[in-house]
């Protein structure tokens, strides 16, 4: 065991991000300008997708894209327990319903049968989450929701860069979304990106992100824009500091280093522990953003597991340090265990007041 405790992510940050920090504060700029600009125009041709737009979260990101292809009160979305809350969230923020469809065994990412068994009159949109930076099965999940009529949005919130077939995700289906969260392969603290070619899905997103203003600050207060604006829609505050971009143009560029290192740290750890399962090794062949640990409760002693050579037990989970390792358990649910699918269509808590007294 380790003397010192290893940090579930501690992110990597070089000269080149804080000069350029420190470049933003001297120029007087701070919100959203001419960096979040080229981040995004860098971005956008990092992954090869026609339009890319910064925003403060993946939740922001997916919140709009959602928002942008109509889903609203009444409509369906079918989505993976195998997530972070945010996934779901956000879909009940549009009074639509997360309609969960459980994963396969071997990758723990989102099963198309299974989506395929749900889709009903209602289904709005499929959103798949590339779980632990491995890609879903895009192509059968596009293909399901053609044939159903409805788009494909990709919680990409582990997966830069991550590829399907030779093909960049953020290029596989209508829109994705990725996280720059502090823990993510490339950070901006807190921030996400949504990408699309769609020209009129972007235009949505781009009113609806900041406010529905029809221009944003850049456009109002530099010196060849004017002040005029109109409200379009009442829109969200969701638009990336041009502090935060200063950081991400520079992870961008290191990103696929960040890559290479986690596949060699990944090997390591997988030459230590023989009991890696065929979910870790099937990540680690395709994108390592965590090592999943997955634990097969049948076999287990009660309430103990064997973790990364490391006997921890839940409560170690919750501690952290346990095995002089940051560790954190990421999904809305155990989908192995039975009746866990239908607990989650309970995921919507009726809403309470709060009484001023
Ligand atoms: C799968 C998944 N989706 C969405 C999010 C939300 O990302 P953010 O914190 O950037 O809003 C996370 C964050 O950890 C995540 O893991």
């Amino acid at each position: 065991m380790r003397g010192e405790f290893l940090p579930f992510a501690a992110p990597l940050l070089g000269d080149e991000e804080i000069q350029e920090v420190v470049h933003c504060l001297r120029s007087g700029w701070l919100t959203t300008g001419h960096k979040v600009k080229q981040f995004e125009r860098e971005f956008g041709e990092f992954i090869g997708a026609k339009h890319a737009l910064a925003v403060n979260s993946c939740t922001a990101a997916l919140h709009l894209a959602l928002e942008a292809v109509g889903v609203g009160p009444g409509d369906e979305v079918i989505t993976t327990p195998m997530t972070f809350t945010a996934t779901a969230a956000v879909i009940e923020h549009l009074g639509a319903r997360p309609v969960f469809a459980d994963v396969t065994a071997q990758t723990l990412n989102i099963d198309p049968e299974q989506i395929r068994r749900r889709l009903s009159p209602r289904t709005k949109a499929i959103l798949p989450v590339h779980f632990a930076g491995q890609a879903c099965d895009m192509d059968a999940i596009v293909d399901i929701a053609r044939g159903a009529g409805v788009p494909v949005i990709e919680d990409a919130a582990h997966a830069i860069p991550t590829r399907y077939n030779g093909r960049m995700v953020g290029t596989l289906s209508d829109i994705t979304c990725f996280s720059f969260y502090a823990t993510k392969n490339v950070t901006t603290g807190e921030g996400g990106m949504v990408v699309t070619d769609r020209d009129d899905i972007m235009e949505r997103m781009r009113l609806m992100h900041l406010h529905g203003m029809s221009k944003d600050a850049w456009k109002r207060y530099t010196q060849n824009g004017s002040w005029s604006y109109e409200i379009l829609a009442p829109g969200f505050k969701y638009n990336l500091t041009d502090i935060a971009a200063a950081i991400g143009i520079h992870q961008l560029r290191k990103c696929q280093a960040f890559h290479r290192r986690r596949l060699t740290i990944a090997d390591q750890y997988d030459a230590a522990d023989k009991t890696a399962t065929a979910a870790v090794q099937h990540a680690r062949r395709t994108n390592d953003v965590a090592l999943v640990a997955r634990v097969d409760r049948r076999r287990e002693r009660v309430g103990q597991r064997q973790h990364l050579g490391h006997r921890v037990d839940d409560d170690d989970v919750e501690r952290t340090g346990a095995a002089g390792r940051g560790e954190q358990r990421h999904s809305l649910a155990p989908v192995e265990r039975p009746g866990a699918l239908e607990e989650l269509g309970r995921f919507a808590q009726p809403r309470r007041e709060c009484r001023i007294a």
